[in-house]
């Protein structure tokens, strides 16, 4: 079949244009039409920056070391599209809220769907290192009800800045990791250490590339909250120390004004803490819909 007249006529300015012709017969067209402004945005882009031929293979020998660094217990795309603002933009459409309900953040590469359950008040510390914590949470709904029999699941970097799956031969298994269930008034309760920030994982191909550029690397100390319940929109969330001096650098994008907390002294000889947080549930759009 002869190509189109226009399909011989490639330029720098109808270059996405012609790729779109080429999409005419497409059987997918959800998919012709992401893959349209994909090429679109590519092409200006390329058009924009002027990458010399010998730039672009840079910008392909990083994206095929990213492909190399990503495995099982280490995804760089993941770590790419976090450190970009692209999965807090992801997050940032898919759950518009009043301004009244808890929003959600990036769940991040440390969350382990197999944690333990605990029961209320136990302590989730199971090494004990570290500046004791009291987390006292209460889960409510847009109406200011309590949303009973929640499903909480936490997990949290230790005192030094390093999750239990970073270090698995330093930290016991499902360290400073728990699920816990809100009681009838929608509260719950348990024990840990204080968090401490810490730099996102740096010594890949994305932690180079953004250290070159002068990107901050760091996330201030948080708590990490996944709450389910039937009919409410899941929560995905961290809660932020108020203090840490990086709150407006996270490199993430995390920080929004209704996640932080205070963590409050409590009274005695030792350093000890306690941070009480309410969290607000919305009611799912849909049936099946979390
Ligand atoms: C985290 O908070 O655990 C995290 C999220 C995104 C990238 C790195 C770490
Ligand atoms: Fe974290």
């Amino acid at each position: 079949m002869a190509a189109s007249p226009i399909a011989l006529n490639f330029s720098e300015t109808n270059s996405a244009e012609i790729f779109d012709e080429r999409l005419v017969n497409s059987k997918d067209k959800s998919l012709s039409r992401v893959l349209s402004a994909v090429v679109s945005h590519l092409h200006q882009i390329i058009r924009e920056t002027g990458p010399s031929p010998a730039d672009w293979r840079k910008v392909i020998e990083f994206l095929t070391e990213v492909g190399h660094a990503s495995d099982e217990r280490r995804q760089e795309w993941v770590l790419l599209s976090d450190l970009l603002g692209a999965s807090a933009l992801v997050e940032a459409i898919n759950s518009r809220r009043p301004k009244s309900a808890t929003p959600n953040t990036v769940r991040g590469p440390f969350f382990r769907a197999d944690a333990p359950n605990r029961k209320a008040g136990a302590d989730i510390s199971l090494d004990g290192i570290g500046e004791p914590l009291d987390v006292s949470g209460h889960v409510l709904d847009l109406d200011g009800l309590p949303v009973a029999r929640a499903i909480v699941m936490t997990w949290q970097a230790n005192s030094q800045g390093y999750y239990e799956n970073q270090q698995p031969d330093l930290q016991p298994e499902f360290n400073l990791r728990g699920v816990f269930e809100t009681d009838a008034d929608g509260r719950f309760h348990y024990r840990t250490v204080r968090p401490c920030g810490y730099g996102v994982p740096d010594d890949g191909p994305v932690g180079r590339l953004l250290r070159q550029a002068g990107y901050p690397m760091l996330r201030p100390s948080h708590l990490h909250f996944m709450i389910k319940a039937p009919g409410f929109e899941t929560i995905t969330t961290h809660v932020y120390d108020r203090n840490d001096p990086h709150l407006a650098e996270d490199a993430i994008f995390g920080v929004k004004p209704e996640l932080l907390a205070d963590f409050r002294p409590k009274p005695g000889d030792e350093p000890a803490w306690q941070l009480d947080f309410t969290f607000v549930m919305v009611r799912a759009k849909q049936e099946g819909r979390t």
